[in-house]
């Protein structure tokens, strides 16, 4: 590991709750370059929805590296590209009555996200933009703008106006509608929030701690854009894909977004992000919002692939199936450890555990890598365990990860009663 220590910026992050040197990768499991496996339970932070390396997306890709197919070509029109978007067309948007228009951006989530702020505020004329607190969107300065994360929000000085936050679902208790907070803000002319050009959410806030918002709760937020005239920007980046069973996260609550970021497993596994809009709010004049990796074309062809999967419901339906039993191993999980006082929540393949004490999640997923599982932290305070395995994830190994999740808090649970022992032993 020692280059990394050289050579690399403080800035890594991942490499220090896995540290190890990964080397290969199949389905649900890394190997490390002893060739020890790892269920990954983190999927590239939900990048690797279809699993890593699958077969069919590697084997198109060589096919069409083998053919000398187009691999930069900025926004030009290209075989892979037309693909793509009749993939996209006739597997997910037709089927769905959705009319949109796709704008390629950079090959990132928070590309995708600058563009849609920026086409808001164009569009509509306004400079405020409303997000929610925990919200996470991405780490250039338009998307860090609209995190609420004070962690990522410390790092430099620059004035982040034009965003007023709001409180997300369930941020005072399931009890309280924070909708209707929203809506009397913007009612009252003496608030001091101005008419924003949109409304920004994830639906299920997964780096805020798997806050999942509830489908009234989502329609309501969209009532309030339609009567305000406000757009509603859906960030479908790590909870879309497929995550939570449908395709688009927001489609069981029937919402209709102006505007949908996609990006992460969008590109089967490789970079790739674009926007959807609805087709009256493309007013960008050609080349007005440019990049020169906008339209990966490799990404393409992995994305096709990946697209094939929603062309019938087998993939839902399996998810579904996963989803199950990981909310019952989750609920018997917190049944296990009464004195912990942990809740779990979620829907479809991402959810999160919720450990109370403080800093035990980042001993529970320390412990789990030791025994050979990844799993990542979420939530302001890193007190949330968040899955997120891969959707194509075997029913066994999802199991086994299970497994190893009890195994760690048992053990981690102990550690700590053997501290607090030492401490207080002789009183
Ligand atoms: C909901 C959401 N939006 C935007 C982003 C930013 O994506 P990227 O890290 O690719 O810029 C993320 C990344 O985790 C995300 O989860």
């Amino acid at each position: 590991m020692r280059i990394f220590e050289q050579l690399e910026s403080q800035v890594r992050s991942y490499i220090r709750s896995f540290p190890v040197i990964f080397e290969r990768s199949k389905g649900a499991y890394l190997y490390d370059e002893q060739g020890r496996a790892y269920i990954d339970f983190f999927a590239g932070a939900g990048t690797l929805n279809y699993g890593h390396n699958h077969p069919k997306i590697i084997e198109a890709m060589i096919a069409y590296l083998q053919n000398d197919g187009i691999l930069h070509g900025l926004d030009k029109a290209t075989s892979a590209k037309k693909a793509f978007l009749q993939t996209l067309s006739e597997t997910i948007l037709e089927p769905r009555h959705m009319d949109y228009k796709v704008q390629f951006t950079g090959p990132t989530g928070t590309n995708a996200i600058e563009s849609a702020l920026k086409l808001a505020r164009m569009v509509k004329g306004r400079s405020n933009v409303i997000a929610f607190t925990n919200a996470f969107h991405g780490l250039t300065m338009g998307s860090m703008a609209v995190t609420g994360n004070a962690f990522y929000r410390d790092e430099a000085f620059v004035n982040r106006a034009n965003v007023s936050f709001m409180p997300f679902d369930g941020y005072f208790g399931e009890e309280v509608d924070t909708s209707l907070y929203l809506r009397r803000f913007l009612e009252d002319g003496s608030s001091g929030v101005d008419l924003p050009a949109a409304i920004i959410l994830e639906t299920i806030q997964a780096e805020g701690g798997v806050n999942v918002a509830r489908d009234e709760w989502l329609r309501s937020v969209e009532k309030i854009c339609r009567d305000f005239d406000i757009l509603l920007i859906v960030d479908e980046i790590q909870v879309g894909n497929g995550r939570t069973g449908r395709f688009f996260s927001f489609e069981e609550s029937g919402i209709r977004p102006d505007i949908i970021t996609l990006s992460k497993s969008i590109g089967g596994g490789l970079p790739l992000a674009l926007v959807l809009l609805r087709p009256e709010l493309d007013q960008w004049k050609p080349g007005e919002h440019t990049g020169t990796f906008r339209g990966n074309n490799l990404a393409f062809v992995a994305a096709k692939e990946a697209l094939e999967y929603w062309s019938d419901s087998v993939l839902g339906e399996w998810v579904k199936h996963n989803s199950a039993i990981l909310k019952e191993g989750l609920e018997a999980l917190v049944q296990d450890f009464p004195e912990i006082g942990m809740s779990a929540r979620g829907r479809g393949l991402i959810y999160g555990l919720e450990i109370p004490w403080s800093g035990m999640a980042k001993e529970v997923s320390a412990n789990c890598f030791q025994k050979g599982l990844v799993i990542e932290l979420a939530g302001a305070s890193d007190t949330v365990l968040k899955f997120l395995p891969p959707l194509i994830i075997e029913e066994e190994t999802l199991r086994e990860g299970l497994g190893i999740i009890k195994e760690a808090i048992g053990e981690v649970l102990r550690e700590r009663e053997a501290r607090m022992g030492e401490v207080f032993g002789d009183r």
